[in-house]
């Protein structure tokens, strides 16, 4: 035989044993259709929702504008991206989300399942509180938390206790908790689950290696659970524990995650209340930049402390500068737009070096629409 016929031979014989395979890849199972589809319709509809509040709560404000104080129009620094093109990343979003779910690293989401009761009163406070939003905002009102709470508050740090985004009650109260997942993804378009979700890829990754039960694992500044509940339904063997200085918030999450494999911690990140070379896998989300500087600096200081030796650190927060350049006029609206004091800070901070200054390295990262999601190994 020639070296040509043999070259064919072994070709042929390659794509009759891909056939198959390529056969499956061109018709995916009926039930594999059915949950696409799910997936679709209900991310397709926590997107209109949220953009349909999104534009109510727009004429509202301009509506509102007129009886407040004028502010100075924001100033994007760098290009700000249509429309059209947020609408393609978010798009691109879901499908590599879709796409974990499919390659069996997590399971179908379960965010887009509120009920219609909880729907409804969940958008009328939203809705009632957006005047109040728009007040603090023309008259730079961030300090209402500050002046008006006492008591409880006193312990708490100073960079804290401000309205931070105009919110009303800042973190500290349980109406606030109950409103912040909706007003974020208002932000953001129903994608915020979606974005956090990112972080369990590398997580995936980490669980493979290793019984999930042996892993000691928490995530700090947690909120109300927005992803200490998916990792738990990922991982379903995975204990872990929910950090976070609002206690308002703590108790709406330990509603919201009535599994016992979690347990909830008041505690700052910055003094985690966890033993040296303790803890296999920390996570956070949308923390740094909130941070003041020297308090980013302490945090990464506590996680590389209580990280044991080959431990991971699973990072999501805010693109930066130039992480995705089209969308550095868009960042650069944010501190403008809401009382964001360390957003501007955030943006150039070198995380990469402040963690190698902790003998971390980076290893996965990923942008995922205005995000940025990254793995710190110690
Ligand atoms: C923007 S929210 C992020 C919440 C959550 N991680 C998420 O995925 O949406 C910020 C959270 O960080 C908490 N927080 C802020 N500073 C903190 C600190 N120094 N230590 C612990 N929690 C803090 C707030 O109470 C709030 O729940």
């Amino acid at each position: 035989m020639t070296k040509a016929s043999n070259a064919s031979t072994t070709s042929a014989s390659f794509e009759a044993a891909i056939e198959p395979q390529r056969r499956q890849r061109k018709r995916p199972s009926l039930r594999k259709l059915v949950s696409r589809a799910d997936y679709v319709w209900r991310q397709g509809n926590r997107l209109a929702l949220y953009t349909a509040h999104s534009e109510v709560m727009r004429r509202m404000n301009k509506r509102l504008q007129k009886d407040l104080p004028k502010t100075p129009a924001p100033v994007p620094e760098g290009p700000v991206p249509s429309q059209r093109r947020m609408l393609a990343d978010i798009a691109s979003l879901f499908a590599s989300d879709l796409k974990a779910v499919e390659a069996g690293l997590y399971p179908p989401p379960r965010d887009g399942r509120m009920s219609l009761r909880e729907l409804v009163s969940t958008s009328r406070a939203f809705f009632k509180d957006v005047p109040d939003v728009a007040r603090r905002r023309a008259t730079g009102s961030h300090q209402e938390v500050f002046e008006t709470t006492d008591g409880f508050a006193d312990a708490l740090p100073r960079y804290y206790q401000q309205n931070f985004h105009y919110q009303s009650d800042g973190w500290l109260s349980e109406d606030s908790a109950r409103l912040y997942d909706f007003q974020v993804d208002v932000l953001f378009s129903g994608a915020t689950a979606a974005m956090r979700r990112r972080a369990l890829v590398p997580f995936a990754e980490i669980v493979k290696r290793k019984d999930q039960r042996q892993i000691a694992y928490a995530d700090l500044a947690f909120g109300t659970g927005g992803l200490l509940r998916p990792a738990l339904d990922a991982f379903p063997r995975l204990s872990g524990i929910g950090i976070d200085l609002s206690e308002p918030y703590l108790n709406v999450a330990m509603e919201r995650i009535p599994t016992r494999r979690a347990s909830f911690i008041n505690a700052m990140a910055e003094k985690l209340p966890f033993a040296d070379n303790s803890m296999d896998v920390l996570s956070c989300v949308f923390l740094f930049h909130e941070l003041p500087p020297k308090i980013r600096r302490q945090v990464v200081s506590e996680i590389a402390r209580v990280l044991k030796p080959g431990g991971s650190f699973l990072f999501v927060d805010s693109l930066q500068t130039g992480d995705v350049p089209d969308y550095d006029g868009l960042l650069s609206l944010f501190p403008q737009l809401f009382h964001e004091p360390y957003y501007a800070s955030y943006l150039k901070e070198d995380l990469d070096q402040m963690f190698k200054n902790e003998g971390m390295h980076r290893g996965f990262f990923a942008p995922a629409f205005v995000s940025r999601v990254a793995a710190f190994v110690k």
